[in-house]
């Protein structure tokens, strides 16, 4: 029995904690049929806690995160909270997390399950196979960088500004994890950012090149400016295997590539941290998806992606390979046999609840056990 591994739990707002619920199923399965146990607690975060305790994190939250193993997110926002300001935004539990915690290197897979080949908008023969990994930088740049603000000029206009920030350190420490990446899948990396109009856009393609002769000459890079990323995403996305790239490029570009698996209710997420001396490394995973208000409450959510996103909080957190592989088994059987969540519903398939499809995952992961 392999206890204590602890897992701070923060389902947020809108369909994030009806998704959260099937993931609880899925620890309380490997409690009962693989014999890990985890130790959880769980917190608010987002609008939820802007409700309750009125800041959309606490320190007290911010201090758990820091002394748990790994951090399951949910997703944060709504309508309700839209017209706070930058300051008191649900948003702001998510992105307080990402630089307390040190969450640099913010990892987005886009990957075309093939019972899932139709559903995307692009034709099969385009994504079939699709197997992309953004590492998107999740710390620094334009997110965080000063001066930011609105100011209003003497002639009464207003100035709004924000500022793209990158130093030689934060580009090197989040292409060494594209890089390292790209060695344990297909050993390219390609490099994005708008060198051609951006002063720190340059200075990350010479760092990236600087760092992959030095200390990754075996793995092929790439450069590429991020408008063309787009539409390269859109045209051929299977040239790419790793792709890195800053802040706010990485937004826009994992948005993109999820569309082109069909749903953005089936991708995960992990953002890490640097690894301490003492071989802990902060952590926290989260669907790609938000918190979806416009269904929140209904019971028709996809649970996968938050199901899949623990699957990597046990890979990378904990190194259980052969567990994280089993729940990604047991998604893609679930698919393959037919159910479906409204987000990916096709001609033929079984329309199912969010519940449905959490009992489902566990029907199949109780068979692949058997
Ligand atoms: C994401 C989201 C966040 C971001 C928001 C909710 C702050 O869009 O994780 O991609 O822009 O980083
Ligand atoms: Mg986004």
């Amino acid at each position: 029995m392999t206890a204590n591994k602890k897992l701070l739990v923060l389902p947020g707002d809108g369909i994030g904690p009806e998704v959260m619920r099937e993931v609880r199923r899925v620890i309380d399965w490997m409690d009962r049929r693989r014999q890990v146990s985890f130790d959880l607690e769980e917190d608010l975060v987002g609008g939820a806690a802007i409700d309750a305790r009125g800041t959309p994190i606490t320190e007290a939250t911010l201090a758990k995160a820091k002394a748990a193993d790994a951090v399951l997110f949910g997703a944060v926002g709504g309508p309700r909270w839209d017209t706070l300001g930058f300051d008191k935004r649900p948003e702001l539990a998510i992105l307080s997390l990402r630089k307390d915690l040190g969450l640099f290197a913010n990892l987005r897979p886009a990957t075309v399950l093939d019972p899932l080949v139709d559903a995307s908008t692009l034709k099969p023969e385009v994504v079939r196979g699709l197997d992309i990994m953004i590492v998107r930088e999740s710390t620094g740049g334009i997110y965080f960088g000063q001066p930011r603000g609105v100011e209003t000029l003497p002639d009464g206009t207003k100035k709004g500004v924000n500022t793209e920030v990158y130093t030689t350190p934060e580009i090197e420490r989040v292409a060494r994890v594209g890089f390292e990446l790209a060695r344990r899948r297909g050993n390219r990396l390609c490099s994005v950012e708008k060198a051609n109009v951006m002063e720190s856009g340059l200075l990350w393609r010479q760092t990236v090149s600087a760092l992959g002769a030095a200390e990754f000459p075996d793995v092929q890079l790439s450069h590429m400016y991020a408008d063309n990323c787009a539409m390269q995403l859109v045209r051929n996305p299977r040239q790419f295997d790793v792709i890195v790239t800053t802040n706010l490029f990485g937004d826009l570009l994992s948005d993109l590539a999820s569309m082109l698996t069909g749903s953005l209710g089936m991708l995960p997420s992990a953002t890490l941290g640097g690894l301490s001396e003492d071989g802990r490394r902060n952590a926290l995973y989260e669907p790609i998806h938000g918190s979806a208000p416009d269904i929140a409450g209904r019971g028709i959510a996809n649970p996968l992606a938050q199901v899949l996103s623990f699957a990597m909080l046990l890979r990378y957190s904990f190194a259980m390979e052969e567990d994280a592989a089993l729940i990604e088994r047991a998604c893609t059987k679930v698919l393959a046999g037919g159910f479906r969540t409204a987000d990916i519903m096709q001609p033929g398939m079984a329309k199912v609840s969010t519940q449905v499809m959490g009992e489902q995952l566990l029907r199949e992961l109780d068979k692949l056990a058997a």
